[in-house]
């Protein structure tokens, strides 16, 4: 607790003396990482932080709507909401390489966050919640083609910006995040929630990225969360999110032959993402999230869990 209290403090001195009267454009994702360096920028700099939140399109159900409710209550600092879905989507459609999906919306990301940095006087800095195993996942082991996952927010800024990246996060893991958010009289429901890619959506939809699936997939997801919150296993788990497969198969619905796409569930239990394995939920429980599933959302006759494990497998999709 004292390492997390005297870490806070030094980084505040430090942004503050670092930023002097510039300004900061901090992206928000709703996350506790992005939250955490939000609340540390305003302790350090007050009303030169400009936090801005962009709806990329790839978000889950309700998200855009709970995430301006929450930093409406507890964010001092006036949140800024970037309309950027037809960008990302106009730019994703007909993508179906998962490094190719991530590079682009890494790519979308920073012109959004440039285009709202010049409608502002005097923004010199760019905030993000990056983490070290963000960093260490990002950084190639045998050169370019090993990358595992290019992660949307590292690798820098391109040459042509003038900006500087403040990253007060980039040595910690997520549970060191959480402590620090505590510290920070953040709220328990944005400090544990569960973490979410900035790619989103996007990369849990095998195949290119359009609208209609998009749908179906927030759909299920949010039958999943439900679930999994109404039984206890929201706090108990790290992750847990539906896939779309883009794999059709046969069904029989009442007296009537289906062909429609499959979910995968996927729920893992870890400590910092970099290991994680699946989740050993009750039958009773994958019973009911797959029944509703199958039985609420109209284009979906077939729900399969994810057994694997990290490694191996990785927990997102692509
Ligand atoms: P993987 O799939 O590599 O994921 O096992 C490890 C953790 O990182 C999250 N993740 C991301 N987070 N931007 C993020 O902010 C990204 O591009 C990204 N890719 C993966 C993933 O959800 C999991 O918690």
């Amino acid at each position: 607790k004292w390492k997390m209290e005297h870490f806070l403090k030094q980084q505040i001195e430090s942004i503050r003396e670092r930023v002097g009267d510039a300004k900061v454009l901090c992206g928000l994702s709703g996350g506790v990482d992005s939250s955490v360096v939000a609340a540390m920028l305003y302790e350090a700099i007050g009303d030169q932080l400009i936090p801005v939140f962009v709806d990329n399109g790839l978000l889950r159900k309700g998200e855009r709507e709970q995430v301006e409710e929450v930093f409406k209550i507890n964010l001092k600092a006036p949140l800024i909401t970037v309309d950027a879905v037809d960008n990302f989507l106009g730019k994703l459609a007909g993508v179906s390489d998962p490094e190719q999906k991530r590079k682009i919306i890494g790519h979308t990301f920073i012109e959004e966050f440039e285009k709202e940095a010049k409608k502002h006087d005097g923004i010199k800095f760019l905030a993000q919640g990056t983490l070290y195993p963000d960093v260490i996942e990002s950084i190639s082991v045998n050169g370019p083609s090993e990358v595992i996952k290019s992660h949307h927010n590292v690798g820098g800024l391109p040459d042509w910006m003038d900006f500087e990246l403040i990253e007060p996060l980039r040595e910690l893991f997520k549970d060191e995040v959480r402590k620090i958010g505590f510290e920070l009289g953040l709220p328990e429901g944005m400090i544990n929630r569960h973490p979410f890619p900035g790619p989103g959506l996007a990369i849990r939809i095998m195949g290119d990225v359009n609208v209609p699936d998009l749908d179906l997939l927030r759909e299920a997801d949010v039958i999943l969360l439900d679930e999994l919150k109404a039984s206890g296993y929201y706090a108990k788990t790290w992750q847990a999110f539906a896939v779309l497969l883009n794999v059709k198969s046969v069904g029989v619905m009442g007296d009537n032959r289906t062909y429609d796409n499959t979910v995968c569930v996927r729920v893992v239990e870890a400590v910092d993402g970099m290991t994680a394995t699946f989740a050993h939920l009750p039958h009773d429980l994958l019973e009911r999230i797959s029944r509703r599933i199958i039985n609420e959302v109209d284009g979906i006759n077939r729900v399969v869990y994810d057994i694997s494990s990290k490694p191996p497998a990785t927990i997102e999709w692509e």
